[in-house]
């Protein structure tokens, strides 16, 4: 029968629905599958959904449905679903003939309102338990429910699916592999899976039958609507069809299951035994989904409704192969707080028991004690990714170790979140972003090369392989082990090649016999001669490896298939220190540092590591960092660092004595400046350079008034806030002291003055100040701005105003400061000084945050005739500004960046991600304003009244911090994302950015107004 002969119009409906509900309503048609659905609005609330069944409907079956609901609205307190509605004669059906003389039962529901699964965006981890726990609920509920009509044939019900074998012919061969697999699986499991409890359960939590509340930053679950496959089946069926709809389109479909098994789980408890099959099951609803698909292209190839999962059915289906059933199982094993590993406590407890030293597996070593060893992210000890991804040194490093501690043993690094894995097959492309492996699974033991390694237990060789492919691992075997009532498997990896090859497969060894010798550096492995030894409760479906290293995201399954080794030596040295939680931190930081200091972040985040453009934290993660203009060539820029040891080293005393590298320094900058600027001195940090640059502007003029931008910042001391209206305008400030003239942001965009002529108009406003000044019998000291503004939202001054701003102020005999602490050292990329975009020359520059990349440096450079006015007989003095350690990291750095051409490189990608940003502009017109230069770029969100949407501002910022993205915001109304990333940002950098920022731009908060 085909789909078309059902049709009514929606005019017939409210027809329908006047007569049997004396309702009057406007009816539009929803899809479906079966039924005849139309949404009934009254006025523009939509009210109810009038059900017209189809021909041949069972009607037995719509009494169940009816029941079914009937039973919800009576007995389920807890959830939101449609109520049915009595016709005017009091009857829940009513009957009625269709254009073709045939009876049609017609059913009307309330409408359960709210936002459609579908619909929402994003849908994360909250939201995933959220409707677990929601499908949870309403099983649990329906446990009581009990009809005669519960039970029937039906295609979509999981337990009836083998059916779907007889369509394998349908499809390509490597699809009915994928499909057979399951088919097979299923069968093959058959009779456990009978004997699983059952109950009436929905039996179709799709897209479209999820109902979402309103909220847009935290949503829940409401209610699930059509229940019209409602059936008595395996519980476990449900959860599997919640699971399967729920994780299509995500790159990792397990991890969402997960969250939706531990938020069913939490309202009904789910069997260990259930868990098993949950696996099979979401596939076996797959191949049900595109078997129907298949067969309804044939039968109904118009009704497009009728295929609207056949694409992310088959994209999830080739996914879910891929992941291994045990694993999968653990997982929700994991997911609803049993053991991951079903065996890991027995394992423990014999461990435990058990009596093993470090002898046993040396013992030609003969040494029981241990030093340990942190190779984390965190860890000191492995230093600059340069230094331990240098073999040579590496192991010489570890022999002085050994040295320093002769009668122990160098070993460690179970469960240690480790930075060093760096090859792409470590990577995955998570829900959030890119993830790396960093978790170890294994201890490592540090000895000579050739050192024997023996059985701890009797064991089966069951793995001996030479594991050299894009890196060194050397020989590695695995040994399994059967007890009583219990099997586990130890791992040893960086054997010597030749040694582990001597083993074969199925050979039996005896507790204390000899299994192979450890490799010979470099043959094994980049770190030394080690041995990898790894206990594990499974092999999986490992057959020639097995991993090492896990990702972070799943430690909590592979802790539990991979327990700590150390169980069995008992070594104190070895054992986990605990790490102090963020929570500790931060209630420390409360309580003992300065109350105002602020964190980043609603849940902040612990950085332990900069490489280059990225920050890492603990856990190895890496966030792409597009903030820290400080870090200007690079976190960590190995040059820079080693110029700062290497100098530290030697000596760090103040400027009073002779040497060269403060002259070094003083050269490199020069280099870069107008011959005018001719005269330096070093400070520590940019506050300090415009504290200093007040000095001489007060020295050299003999007047103390100052003329600053509002929103303007130049520092932290006393008299930096005197002279930031971003201090004293904003919160805890006292407005601008007496002598601190502020004149309005030069903002061209949303500011006081816009369009063409902007900068001539603002710089009438320098010129009023100028001219207030005077009114009160005083004159201008100095004028300081920044070239764009930083604070105050990634201002560029607007055409022609700081030259003619500059000649105001000079012709009334005040100084022109030019605040480079934020843009100075090339980050514009046109030019290496901001002032040089406007074609003016300052009478004193300050220059900060980069000139140091990290370390604290700053400078001030100024006239010649500034410099002489200045040093009036008082001996400047700083204890630290220009030491030879600071400088000997200034010069380097100057000299990184003309090495590298971070310059040049700034132009080319800042230009690059404007044009880019421009383009998604287009699709998202709250991106109202794009502006900067080089590296050094605004993105203003405003509505289309031209306001500020700060609240979206700060949701895009926490957002990308999931996605491992880090950005900021700042401006008057906080609207404006910042982007100064180190310059060392790639236009690979630029499109990851663009590409989450677009993701997050799409999500409902930042559609909605
Ligand atoms: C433009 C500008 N000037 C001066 C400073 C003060 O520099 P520091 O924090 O190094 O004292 C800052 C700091 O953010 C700044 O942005």
């Amino acid at each position: 029968m085909s789909y078309e002969f059902f049709k009514i119009s929606p005019k017939y409906a409210e027809e329908i629905l006047l007569e049997l509900f004396d309702i009057k309503g406007i009816a539009s048609q929803l899809p479906g599958e079966i039924d005849l659905n139309f949404r009934i609005k009254i006025k523009t609330e939509d009210r109810y959904i009038l059900k017209i069944s189809s021909p041949d409907e069972d009607l037995e079956y719509l009494e169940f449905q009816k029941d079914l609901l009937l039973f919800i609205e009576k007995h389920g307190k807890q959830i939101i679903a449609p109520k049915v509605v009595k016709n005017k004669f009091g009857e829940f059906n009513s009957i009625i003939k269709d254009d073709f003389g045939r009876q049609r039962n017609v059913r009307l529901l309330t409408w359960v309102s709210g936002r459609i699964w579908s619909t929402v965006n994003p849908r994360l981890d909250d939201l995933h338990f959220s409707l677990g726990e929601h499908c949870g609920i309403l099983t649990k509920l329906l446990q009581s429910f009990e009809h005669s009509k519960a039970s029937r044939k039906f295609d979509w019900d999981i337990s009836q699916s083998l059916w779907t074998k007889k369509y394998n012919h349908l499809f390509k061969w490597e699809q009915v592999e994928m499909i057979s697999y399951f088919q097979n699986r299923f069968e093959s499991k058959l009779k456990a899976y009978s004997k699983l409890r059952k109950g009436v359960v929905h039996n179709d939590v799709n897209d479209n039958n999820i109902i979402v509340d309103a909220g847009l930053i935290s949503p829940n679950v409401k209610g699930i609507i059509d229940y019209g496959d409602a059936i008595k089946t395996q519980i476990i069926n449900d959860v599997a069809i919640t699971c399967t709809y729920a994780i299509m389109s995500h790159n990792e479909p397990l991890a969402i299951a997960n969250q939706i098994v531990k938020g069913y789980h939490s309202a009904v408890v789910l069997q260990e035994e259930e868990l098993e099959f949950l696996y099979i099951l979401i596939g076996m609803r797959l191949v049900i989904t595109v078997i129907k698909s298949a067969i309804n292209k044939i039968e109904n190839p118009n009704n497009v409704y009728l295929l609207v999962s056949e694409k992310p059915a088959w994209e999830l289906l080739h996914k879910w192969c891929l992941i291994d059933e045990e694993f999968a199982t653990l997982n929700f094993r994991k997911s609803c707080g049993f053991f991951a590993h079903p065996n890991e406590y027995k394992f423990k407890k014999w461990a435990k028991r058990s009596d093993y030293n470090l002898a046993d597996l040396f013992p030609s070593v003969h040494k029981n004690k241990i030093h340990s060893l942190d190779l984390s992210v965190s860890s000191r000890w492995i230093g600059h990714r340069e230094e331990y991804n240098d073999i040579d040194l590496f192991q010489y490093r570890m022999i002085k170790l050994r040295t320093q501690h002769p009668e122990k043993i160098i070993a460690g690094g179970y469960l240690e979140p480790r930075s060093v894995y760096h090859s792409s097959s470590y990577d995955k492309m998570g829900n959030n972003g890119k993830e790396s492996r960093t978790i170890h699974l294994g201890i490592d033991f540090w000895l000579p090369a050739q050192t024997p390694v023996h059985a701890l237990f009797n064991g089966e060789v069951i793995m001996a392989v030479n594991d050299t492919g894009d890196k060194e691992y050397g020989g590695l075997i695995v040994l399994k082990h059967t007890l009583k009532d219990l099997v586990f498997y130890t791992l040893y990896g960086h054997l010597s090649v030749e040694s582990a090859l001597k083993r074969k497969v199925g050979e039996q060894l005896k507790k204390g016999e000899p299994i192979a010798f450890l490799g010979n550096y470099p043959e094994n492995g980049n770190w030394a001669t080690h041995l990898h030894f790894q206990v594990m409760l499974t092999m999986f479906d490992f057959k020639d490896d097995f991993p090492g290293v896990a990702y972070y995201d799943q430690i909590n399954v592979w802790k539990s298939v991979c327990p700590d080794p150390n169980l069995l030596f008992k070594s104190k040295a070895l054992e986990r220190k605990s790490i102090n939680k963020d929570e500790a931190i931060i209630s420390y930081r409360k309580n003992h540092l300065g109350k105002n200091l602020r964190l980043q972040y609603r849940s902040p985040i612990k950085i332990v590591r900069g490489e280059g453009q990225h920050l890492l934290d603990q856990n190895g993660k890496h966030y792409l960092d597009t903030v820290n203009n400080v870090a200007h060539v690079g976190h960590e820029n190995y040059r820079v660092v080693k110029a700062g040891q290497d100098q530290m080293a030697l000596l760090n005393t103040n400027s009073r004595y002779l040497h060269e590298n403060i002259n070094e320094l003083a050269k490199e900058l020069l280099l870069t400046l107008p011959k005018e600027l001719c005269v330096l001195h070093f400070v520590n940090s940019g506050s300090e350079a415009n504290d200093l640059a007040m000095r001489m502007a007060k020295a050299t003029t003999g007047n103390i008034d100052i003329i600053v931008s509002e929103m303007g910042y130049h520092g932290n001391s006393n008299s930096c806030v005197d002279i930031s209206s971003y201090k004293f305008d904003g919160n805890g400030g006292f407005g601008a002291p007496e002598h601190t003239h502020v004149f309005p942001l030069p903002d061209a965009f949303r500011g006081k003055f816009r369009g063409e002529r902007a900068g001539e108009e603002y710089a009438r406003e320098v010129k009023k100040q100028i001219l207030n000044i005077q009114a009160k019998n005083r004159d201008v000291a100095a004028f300081i701005i920044e070239p764009i503004i930083s604070c105050g939202g990634q201002i560029e001054l607007p055409e022609g105003f700081l030259k003619k701003s500059y000649k105001y102020i000079k012709e009334a005999g005040g100084l022109c400061i030019s605040d480079e602490v934020q843009v100075g050292c090339g980050r514009l990329g046109k030019t290496f000084w901001g002032f040089q975009l406007h074609n003016v020359i300052p009478d004193i520059v300050t220059i900060g945050k980069p000139l140091g990349n990290g370390h604290p440096l700053a400078a001030v450079a100024c006239t010649r005739e500034v410099a002489d006015k200045f040093a009036n007989g008082m001996e400047y003095f700083n204890t630290f500004g220009g030491n030879p350690v600071s400088c000997a990291i200034g010069v380097e750095v100057l000299r990184t960046i003309r090495k590298e051409k971070l310059q040049d490189n700034a132009l080319q990608v800042g230009e690059y991600l404007k044009k880019e940003l421009k383009l998604l502009a287009l699709d998202y017109p709250i991106i109202g304003d794009i502006r900067g230069q080089g590296l050094f770029i605004g993105i203003e969100l405003v509505n289309s009244e031209m306001l500020p949407l700060g609240e979206k501002t700060n949701y895009l910022v926490d957002r990308m911090k999931d996605y491992g993205i880090l950005m900021s915001s700042d401006g008057p109304d906080n609207n404006v994302l910042r982007i100064k990333p180190p310059m060392v940002f790639t236009k690979d950098n630029a499109d990851d950015l663009i590409f989450y920022m677009k993701k997050v731009f799409s999500e409902d908060f930042m559609m909605t107004d």
